[in-house]
This record gives structure tokens, sequence and C-alpha cells, in this order.
């Protein structure tokens, strides 16, 4: 994320580049935390060079603990050099003792990954005859595993006993995947991908859900208009940013509702669903449950205009031309802005095809919103049904948010960091 303030000079754009750039690195919930990765003699040690990799770029800090046989797979100088720190094999050499107190007291997770049935079974017994068991042994952090096995193992009931054990000592297991396995079979054992186990230790351990407590609404996908009982104006918004906005929103511990026109929404886990046609409808909505949040966000594409009149019975051809009149609807945003109370944030879009950044900051104020985030149609990768979307958030202290080409849900996050930062840190 890159912010310019509109009148800044130069030095003081790169001054506000890296303040904006520390505050956003300090959105990772994995920022400055200790993460002890223990790697056990399996053929998915190569993923592990890739999930050191992943805690790295999040900010984590992360140190290598590895089993002898984990040294078969993957060179301690890769992991070294991945992770940035010397890795651990052997509790003593001829010169040193390694500290495996400290290290279980140093790390606020250990992370078994791979975790080898040999492993769990000692893990399982208590045996202590290499660093990583005496590093987990005098772990005072909680631990994860990640297995990785062949099929039979895996459903082995000694395997079974042995996870039920270190369940029951709070060790927690990252589910395994289904896959090719090394022996060339097909089935269950393969260790779960990085970003799976990245997502998984977010979500156990540290999430940050800062919006405990806060009510949201978030408007998505269109309205349509009806001309007769068989058509419509309406428009080609799918509603997938408006849904991965309040799913975010929730994700943050926010209580959400999420008011859909009528795009493909089926009822979401924890969301208030109110499903409206018309920007009218749209409109009494939004009024209604505004009220009573604390956030608002305006990501439906509300139409502009709506048909004077809605012909009772189907228009005929008449072999002439059809004038349709149409009258403006209301604008939800801008009555929003002009009900809000002074504690509320109000999120508007602008969806722009010229004059972006004008056109945004202009709808910014006329409409008394707190935050604008700017898509352009001029960028192939955003827009109305687009899995992608790349955005500019815009705020009324006259800084700017831009933000690379991301997923829509990715996007979300973007958004919804920004919003805790600006206005619940
Ligand atoms: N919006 C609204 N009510 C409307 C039209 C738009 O609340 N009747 C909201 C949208 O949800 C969005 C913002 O206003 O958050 C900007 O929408 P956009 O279509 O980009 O702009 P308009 O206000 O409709 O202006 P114009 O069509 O002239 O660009």
């Amino acid at each position: 994320m890159k912010s310019l303030s509109p009148d800044a000079t130069r030095d003081d754009k790169a001054g506000i580049k890296n303040k904006i750039l520390l505050f956003c690195d300090s959105i990772s919930m994995l920022q400055g935390k200790k993460i002890l990765i223990g790697i056990t003699g399996s053929i998915a040690a190569y993923k592990s060079i890739f999930l050191i990799r992943l805690l790295v770029k999040e900010g984590a800090e992360v140190k290598v603990v590895m089993t002898p046989s984990a040294r078969d797979f993957v060179t301690s100088l890769t992991l070294s050099t991945i992770s940035k720190n010397p890795v651990l094999t052997e509790l003593f050499d001829e010169q040193s003792w390694a500290n495996h107190v400290m290290l279980g007291r140093w790390a606020d997770i250990m992370l078994i990954a791979p975790l080898s049935c040999n492993t769990l079974a000692k893990m399982a017994h208590g045996l202590c005859d290499n660093l990583l068991l005496a590093v987990y042994l005098s772990a005072t952090c909680p631990v994860v595993v990640a297995p990785a096995m062949d099929e039979d193992m895996w459903n082995h009931p000694s395997t079974k006993e042995n996870f039920r054990k270190i369940e029951s000592f709070g060790n927690k297991i990252i589910p395994v995947e289904k896959g090719e396995l090394a022996s060339g079979l097909h089935g269950e054992g393969r260790m779960a991908e990085p970003e799976k186990i990245l997502q998984f230790l977010v979500e156990n351990f540290f999430s940050i859900r800062s919006l405990k407590g806060k009510k949201a609404f978030v408007s998505a996908g269109p309205t349509y208009e009806p001309i007769d009982p068989v058509r419509f104006i309406g428009n080609y918004s799918s509603g997938k940013m408006g849904v991965a906005i309040a799913k975010e929103l929730y994700n943050r511990g926010a209580e959400v509702t999420l008011i859909s026109g009528p795009a493909s929404i089926d009822s979401i886990n924890g969301l208030h669903l109110v499903k409206v046609n018309t920007a009218e409808e749209m409109y009494n909505a939004c009024t209604r449950t505004f009220k009573n949040v604390d956030i608002g966000v305006m990501a439906a594409a509300v139409a502009d205009y709506t048909p004077v009149r809605k012909e009772k019975d189907k228009i005929k051809k008449t072999g002439k031309e059809l004038l349709l009149e149409l009258k403006q609807t209301q604008d939800i945003l801008k009555s929003l802005g002009e009900q809000k109370k002074k504690k509320q944030v109000l999120v508007g879009f602008a969806l722009e095809t010229s004059n972006e950044k004008k056109n945004a900051l202009e709808k910014l104020k006329k409409k008394n919103a707190d935050l604008i985030v700017l898509n352009s149609l001029n960028d192939t990768e955003a827009g109305f049904g687009k899995d992608t979307n790349k955005i500019t958030i815009f705020e009324r202290g006259g800084k700017e948010f831009q933000f690379d080409t991301k997923s829509k849900q990715e996007v979300a996050k973007d958004i919804v960091n920004t919003i805790i930062q600006l206005f619940y840190a």
C-alpha cells in the first residue's frame, strides 16, 4: 500500500510512503511473532522451505530445529538462508550445548511441519533422543503439527492413537490433504499446503478480532428497476466485492448485515442477509440499518435512474420508437452521509471510467463519506464480475492509499485493515 498526500513535496512523499508502508506492514497478523519450526524426516520437508518464506514475508521471526533424518531431505544451508537464523539439529557439539529450554520459551508457537510417523510416536510417548524432541518436551508455547505420511500409515490404529494422545496434551493438528503421495499412491496423508498452514496459524492463534462488539452493514450487488412485469433496467454487478467485505468484517469480529440486490448471493454463515430488488428497497433497508451500526459500506451498484412508471402489463411492440421516462433514484450514500453521527464510519465506492481521482474526491466530499474506494473500469483486472480488483482508497484528510491488483478477498482485507487502522487502532 502506498500513501501520498496531494500537495506533499518529493521528500515528504518518500517519508510518508515509508511511514505508510510500515503502518501497513504492522497490519500483518504475524508481524513480530516468534515461530519455531520443527522439521522431521519426510519428503514433504521441501514444502517447509516455502512455508518459512511465507512466514518471514508476513513479518514473523522464524527459527528452525530439525531432526537428524530431516537433513536427508533439506539442507541447513537452505533453511538458515530462508529463515535468516542458524538451524539447529544437535543437542550439543564439541563446543556448545543447544539450550532447548530457552528455544521452547522463546517461541510464541512451535510448528512441527512436516510431522513424520516416527516423531509423532516419540512425542506421544515422551521420548527425547534428539534436539527437536527435547524442545517439544520443554516448550511452554502452543504446539501445532502438520502431519505428512502415506495413507496406510496415516490410517494405522497406532497412528490414530498417537494423534489422540498428543491432542490430549493440547497440541493442535492441521488436517492432512488428499492427493498424490510419495509412494505414488493417491490418498489421504499429504501435508497441508504452506498457505493453508499459514491460514490455520492466523485463524487459531494470531487473528486480530479488532471489530469485536462493532456492528456493520454492507450493501452489495446491482438493483433492478422494473419497466414492466418482465423487463428491468439493471447492471452487471455480481456482488462479489460486497460479499468479500462483509465476510472480512465478520472475520474481524463485527456483527454484519449484508444488504444484497438481486445477485446470486445465498445466505452466508454468520451474516444477516437482507435481500432487496430496487434502488428504493435498497434505500429503505440501508437507511433503516445504518441507524444502528458503527460502520456502513456502500459497495452496491445502485441504479441512478428508474422508470417513472412501472407498466402493469407487458409493453407490446408498436413498430414505433419507444421512449422510457426515467427519474433519478435517491442517492443512498449521500443520504447516509447526511444522517451520519460522529462515531459512525461511512465507506463508499466510486466506479469510474475517466478522471478517476478527481471524481472519487468529489464523491468523498459531496456524499460526506469517510473513505472512498476507487476502482477504475480502465483496469482490465478490476470491475464487474471479475475475481480480482485494483483499488485506491481516499480519506478525508487527503491521504491516498494505492494497492496492487489482488483477489477480491485480499482487497476486502485491505479495505477492512484501512478502516481498523484509521478509525479503531
Ligand atoms: N450510490 C448510492 N446511491 C445511488 C447511487 C450510488 O448510494 N443511487 C453509492 C454507491 O453504492 C457507491 C457510491 O454511491 O458507494 C458511488 O457510486 P457511483 O455509481 O460510482 O457514482 P454515482 O454517485 O452514481 O455518480 P455517477 O454515476 O455520476 O458517477
